[in-house]
């Protein structure tokens, strides 16, 4: 039987043993699932060589789990629901039996393409069913999927294609977000220039606007898939073999493939599933994540599935046509899990309440807040207005690394508090760090997050630079893995996840790194030097703030703003775009070069009290010309 945690008393008790015999606790956990061959060894590897293994020699399929398992109990059961990006569009529902033969289907053409185990595909697809059937299409042949966030540009989209030498791409004509129109087959045929490797590209049919088509390289989805058996053998893989690559960003320009496999990812996005979130059998469950996000990997796609449970794939976004929209899909469906990022509350709280009394949410059950910090504002607002004051909220602290929720609530079994990611879940070991390396030991202390031992869903490198995989996770303290957040540890030995202490943004819970956007904007003909920094926003949680030395004073400074904003979106993406600019004569720079991001993020965030010390500067004077100054 799978763990299934129930009462505090036992969350107690597991943590303790777990902490007394992890492998044992890890080796129960992975006994629940199918596998065709039982693994030679549990664990083995660590952090220093970050040479991590999980149930090495295990040889399984992780769909097989996801999916096969289920067709003699549930095979009738709904495995998602399609809400459309407009509520009048046609919607469908997808039982486990239809996903698995649609999931056949698409990998039997995915080997007719003549992709085979090891090749990396792109997905860069609407958040509609096909992209999870390309996706566990790709799972199912032991090909690497690689899914790329359908806001990301051209240029994004080649660099990740080129990153892993990806041999297939799989698209859309477009895509409608709201009441935007995203033309997909156009930006992939601009990436493609550069991505010689990709010989086949198959469009699925969405917007049905007129594209250029690539005879040769080019297919319709529904064309291929229409003689294509509904029965596939499911390849026998290993444990450590590669499942998925997810780019993220990090400190420097280049965004990096974080590397998940089966047999671990699998054991431990189920587990965090079905204790986090509690889902009962008759329970609908609606995480609002994009697919192209770790989000969306662990709790739309995998970790459900493997627990059999009933998902929502959302196309829409949260104010279309309305404010209401979420509100509204929740009565429809008598949702009673939903799993949201605070960034989408704080952007609903702004709009009249009349928008959620409006619908009824008395199915709803469980809350659930991930991707970045809850403001006790918006924890209250959500509890209270979404909630009704019934449903506990789960705040899960995690990340793309470490593949799904290491410091959360059980829902309705670990007691809460506005703002805390409360307490790690059992076979998670955190620690907190000082800036001497030094582990910080008792209750009501602040520190860096660490966690001391390897679980089962870390990522096991970066891909194609194993050097980095150590440089960013495994380095800052000997023999721990390093998350990049600060934390409060506070009297009753509760967590909270205070922000990131490394050049990581988190705008709208989108991770950007500082290095990737001042190098985009830096291609501005008229600009010498940028700097960005993270400021507090209501909405977005982090706003870009970005200084920049000019070659000239532009004339027109609106129109300026928008060379920029529009120089960002074609390099990185419209989420990148910074909020605000200033132009600035120099920028605070230490005798050896460094700009001094801690006096600007002050500057940023009108903080001007207190800048600290200045006089290490290569030039104070500069700062007191910022401080003057106005951003645009
Ligand atoms: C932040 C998203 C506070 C954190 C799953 C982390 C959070 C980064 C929380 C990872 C939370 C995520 N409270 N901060 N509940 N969840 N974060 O890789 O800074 O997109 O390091 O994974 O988001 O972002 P990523």
């Amino acid at each position: 039987m799978w763990l299934n945690i129930k009462s505090f008393e036992e969350y107690q008790n597991i943590y303790r043993q777990s902490e007394k015999d992890r492998l044992k606790f890890w080796e129960h956990e992975a006994g629940t699932f199918y596998w065709r061959k039982s693994w030679d060894k549990v664990h083995s590897g660590g952090f220093e060589k970050g040479d991590i293994k999980w149930f090495e020699g295990g040889k399984l399929n992780i769909t097989e789990n996801a999916l096969d398992r289920h067709l003699n109990t549930i095979g009738h059961k709904t495995a998602f629901i399609f809400e459309p990006n407009h509520p009048d569009s046609f919607r469908r529902t997808i039982t486990y039996r239809q996903l698995h033969e649609d999931v056949c289907r698409f990998a039997n053409v995915l080997e007719s393409k003549g992709i085979e185990k090891g090749d990396r595909v792109c997905i860069y697809m609407a958040m509609t069913p096909e992209l999870i059937i390309a996706a566990l299409a790709c799972a199912r042949i032991g090909a690497v999927h690689s899914i790329v966030f359908a806001g990301f540009s051209a240029q994004s989209l080649a660099e990740r294609i080129q990153d892993c030498d990806a041999k297939m791409l799989i698209t859309n004509d477009g895509l409608r977000r709201g009441d935007k129109h995203v033309p997909l087959k156009d930006i992939s045929d601009e990436a493609l220039e550069s991505c010689p490797t990709v010989k086949n590209v198959i469009v699925c049919q969405r917007t049905n606007r007129d594209i250029d088509w690539k005879d040769g390289r080019d297919e319709w989805w529904h064309n291929l898939i229409r003689n294509a058996s509904k029965r596939h053998t499911a390849v026998e893989m290993d444990a450590e073999d590669p499942l998925f690559i997810l780019y993220t960003s990090g400190s420097t320009g280049k965004p990096k493939g974080v590397l998940h496999t089966c047999g671990g990812y699998m054991v431990y996005t189920s587990y965090t599933f079905r204790n986090v979130f509690q889902v009962e059998e008759e329970d609908v469950y609606w995480c609002t994540a994009d697919a192209g996000w770790i989000t969306g990997h662990s709790y739309i796609i995998y970790g459900p599935l493997f627990n059999g449970a009933t998902g929502i794939i959302f196309e829409g976004t949260p104010t279309y046509p309305d404010a209401g929209r979420l509100w509204e899909v929740v009565e429809k469906y008598k949702v009673t899990h939903f799993y949201t990022a605070p960034t989408a509350i704080r952007a609903l709280m702004s709009y009249d309440l009349d928008y959620v009394r409006k619908y009824d949410l008395s199915s709803l059950k469980v809350l659930g807040s991930v991707g970045e910090p809850i403001n006790e504002e918006a924890w209250h607002w959500y509890n209270d207005h979404v909630g009704g004051g019934k449903c506990p909220i789960v705040d899960t602290w995690w990340q793309t690394e470490t593949g799904g929720i290491m410091i959360s609530p059980l829902a309705g079994i670990t007691p809460t508090k506005p703002g805390f990611a409360t307490l790690p879940l059992p076979g998670i070991s955190p620690a907190l760090m000082d800036e001497n390396g030094k582990e910080i030991e008792g209750n009501g202390v602040n520190g860096n997050l660490c966690i001391k031992h390897p679980w089962p869903g870390i990522a096991r490198t970066v891909w194609g630079d194993h050097e980095r995989y150590l440089k960013t996770y495994m380095s800052a303290y000997k023999g721990h893995y390093f998350t990049g957040d600060g934390c409060r540890r506070d009297a009753e030995g509760y967590y909270r996840i205070t922000g990131r202490v490394d050049d990581v943004l988190n705008v709208s819970g989108h991770r950007l790194g500082t290095a990737e956007i001042e190098n985009a904007i830096n291609e501005h003909p008229n600009i010498v030097e940028t700097a960005i920094v993270g400021y507090p926003h209501d909405i977005k949680g982090q706003g870009v703030f970005a200084f920049m030395i000019c070659e000239k004073d532009p004339k027109d400074p609106d129109a300026f703003k928008k060379e920029i904003h529009d120089l960002v979106t074609k390099i990185i993406g419209p989420i990148a775009k910074p909020d605000k600019i200033q132009i600035v004569a120099g920028l605070p720079k230490t005798r050896s070069g460094k700009i001094m991001r801690r006096i600007l993020r002050k500057i940023a965030a009108d903080d001007m009290d207190n800048l600290g010390d200045t006089s290490t500067l290569l030039d104070p004077s500069v700062v007191d010309d910022i401080v003057a100054g106005k951003a645009i």
